[in-house]
């Protein structure tokens, strides 16, 4: 196979990787130096006009999963990666062909996807969800903190912050923005990827075109919101997890992405189900930039973070992390998620 193809195939595993809203910002270029060497170039999108105050962490994250994914891809091939070079802009890597192979990721990278809703309560046992803790632990820098013993307590606080989301203009145009209505749209959140109710599909349609949100103030829509799409879906689960990192550098955010991913892949391996939570990047928001928030709202995140360290005494909100859900799917999942072309992704 030629460096070309190998590459090819590789991308065409890795572009499976999750990103938040499924924005999938990240561009591939590769060069191939001699037989048994290929550089691989992952860049990030250029931030958009209206981008979110954690646009960049996000993608940063997401880039940590697909150089998770690319890695497991690579290691099919014998491949073992290098980081050679990392800036804000994206990594350089490169592959040096070994004789050791690892066998049957690629399966597992396009088997694990996130409407494997974990909706089902019964816990798993200490053995069963041991692999959490191992895969975080080979994770430089990283802690997990388990909620799963209060996890009522933990879905209210959270709930409460997920309010914000439907009560600030910015951060609903944001939603807006990325939800996808189009069957032909090969980014963003595929409405009917979502596993919501039609009831609910048909209202984002309408805010979709309203694109006001004094309706839902007036209406109270947002307890409702926050309650199925938060609250409820948390109390359901078998585990709630909180995913953090000692700082909040681009180089944490990478590691949470690179970590999650590998969580995830070794959930898919046991059939598990697995949901990140991104509502709860509005506390990390409001530390980096409180001048975008009212003052009502960081009075709101300042008690849920006192609230949150009062159940566990690291479950600090202000640094690179992400919460998630985990546990026994209740059903097959139904559609998934779209994805870019490879030769989108590696186009220079
Ligand atoms: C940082 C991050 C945050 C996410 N937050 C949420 C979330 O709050 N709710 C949700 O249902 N999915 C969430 N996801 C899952 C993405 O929406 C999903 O990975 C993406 O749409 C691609 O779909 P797939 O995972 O099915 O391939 C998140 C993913 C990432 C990487």
């Amino acid at each position: 196979m030629s460096a070309e193809e190998t590459v090819q195939k590789w991308i065409e595993v890795a572009r499976w990787s999750p990103s938040a809203d499924n924005t999938q910002p990240w561009r591939v270029t590769w060069a191939a130096p001699d037989p048994q060497t290929i550089t691989l170039v992952l860049r990030k999108t250029p931030l958009g006009a209206g981008s979110t105050p954690i646009e960049n962490e996000l993608q940063q994250l997401a880039l940590g999963s697909l150089l998770t994914s690319i890695t497991l891809v690579a290691s099919e091939d014998g491949y073992v990666v290098h980081q050679r070079a990392a800036s804000d802009d994206g990594l350089t890597l490169q592959l040096k062909m070994s004789t050791v192979k690892t066998e049957g990721w690629s399966e597992l990278l396009r088997r694990r996807h996130t409407n494997r809703r974990p909706l089902n309560r019964l816990p798993l046992s200490p053995e069963q969800l041991e692999f959490v803790g191992q895969v975080c632990a080979e994770h430089q820098g990283l802690s997990l903190i388990d909620f799963s013993s209060q996890k009522k307590k933990a879905a209210r606080l959270v709930a409460r912050l997920d309010l914000i989301r439907y009560q600030s203009r910015q951060h609903l145009d944001h939603l807006l923005k990325v939800l996808r209505f189009e069957a032909k749209a090969v980014d963003g959140l595929d409405v009917k990827s979502l596993d919501i109710p039609l009831a609910a599909i048909a209202l984002f349609w309408l805010l979709n075109r309203w694109r006001t949100l004094r309706v839902i103030f007036f209406l109270g829509l947002e307890k409702i919101f926050a309650f199925v799409g938060c609250r409820w879906l948390i109390q359901q689960s078998g585990h709630f997890y909180l995913l953090r990192a000692q700082d909040s550098s681009l180089s944490s955010w990478l590691e949470v992405g690179r970590c999650l991913q590998k969580i995830w892949l070794e959930a898919t391996r046991r059939n598990l189900g697995l949901q990140p939570f991104g509502h709860t990047f509005i506390t990390y928001e409001a530390h980096k930039n409180p001048e975008q928030f009212s003052r009502d709202h960081l009075e709101l995140i300042g008690q849920v973070q006192e609230e949150l360290l009062r159940l566990h005494p690291s479950a600090q909100l202000s640094t690179a992390g992400i919460f998630f859900r985990l546990g026994k799917p209740h059903k097959q999942p139904v559609v998934r998620s779209k994805r870019r072309s490879v030769a989108e992704l590696l186009a220079p």
